[in-house]
């Protein structure tokens, strides 16, 4: 049994969708907000990427909306990948989609028309994994292609931040989290999550090939940034 503290082929994989709903202020509506950007910078039947596919609720809600949109999802998670593939087809909206256990790195297809990335960069460290992610991303859309990220961040060296921090804490307990899963859930964060500032996403998100970045969203410590591929490809 993997001893990560986010192990999303374990239980806590299992239940994620659940705490997903009560930890993050806006879940649901990060994934209507995404599909509103999108659906004003898509032309029809687009090909789009989904990294980090979880149990598939980024998928069902595009794909509801949107059933001529062609959707691709990754996860490295077999057991996400399982849920994921429940989901689209209780949802009965399985043609067009294709779920795909591995990272975007292990995808054979490029030219996406859009790509979004959703809760997933802050599990990875700041050694030129984020930078990879955010890459091999960029490297799988067409030139000028939308990409959506949402994402947990913060610096922790700013004077907001411990303020942030603790109303976020308090917003678990508001949303009826117990005590004892606050403080298993607090050591996971304290274990699990590679915090960066903005400052650093924008920075990443250049470096990788992003630009025209705008910031759409922002609840406590999540927020959402929508950017393009860069016209040049480069
Ligand atoms: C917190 S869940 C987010 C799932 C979904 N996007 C959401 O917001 O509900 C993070 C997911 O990212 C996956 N993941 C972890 N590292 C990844 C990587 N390098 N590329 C793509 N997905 C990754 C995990 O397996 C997990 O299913």
């Amino acid at each position: 049994m993997s001893q990560e503290p986010f192990d999303f082929d374990g239980a806590y994989g299992g239940g994620y969708e659940r705490l997903a709903r009560t930890v993050i202020p806006g879940y649901l509506t990060s994934f209507h907000q995404a599909l509103a950007l999108l659906r004003g910078r898509l032309g029809p039947n687009p090909r789009v990427l989904v990294v980090g596919a979880g149990t598939g609720i980024e998928i069902v809600t595009f794909k509801t909306a949107e059933p001529g949109w062609r959707l691709t999802g990754v996860d490295p998670s077999a057991q996400m990948i399982e849920i994921a593939r429940h989901r689209v087809r209780e949802a009965g909206v399985n043609d067009g989609v294709h779920l795909v256990h591995g990272r975007a790195d292990d995808l054979d297809e490029g030219g996406f028309d859009a790509a979004t990335c959703f809760n997933v960069m802050h599990f990875l460290p700041d050694d030129g994994a984020k930078q990879a992610l955010l890459r091999s991303i960029a490297e799988r859309l067409a030139p000028g292609s939308p990409f959506v990220l949402f994402e947990l961040h913060g610096d922790r060296a700013a004077s907001h931040f411990g303020e942030y921090f603790a109303a976020w804490s308090r917003y678990w307990e508001i949303q009826g989290m117990g005590e004892a899963e606050r403080t298993e859930f607090r050591a996971k964060i304290d274990e699990g999550i590679h915090w960066i500032s903005e400052a650093r996403i924008l920075e990443l998100l250049a470096a990788a090939g992003f630009e025209d970045v705008q910031r759409y969203f922002r609840s406590l410590l999540y927020g959402g940034w929508i950017s393009r591929r860069s016209s040049s490809g480069k």
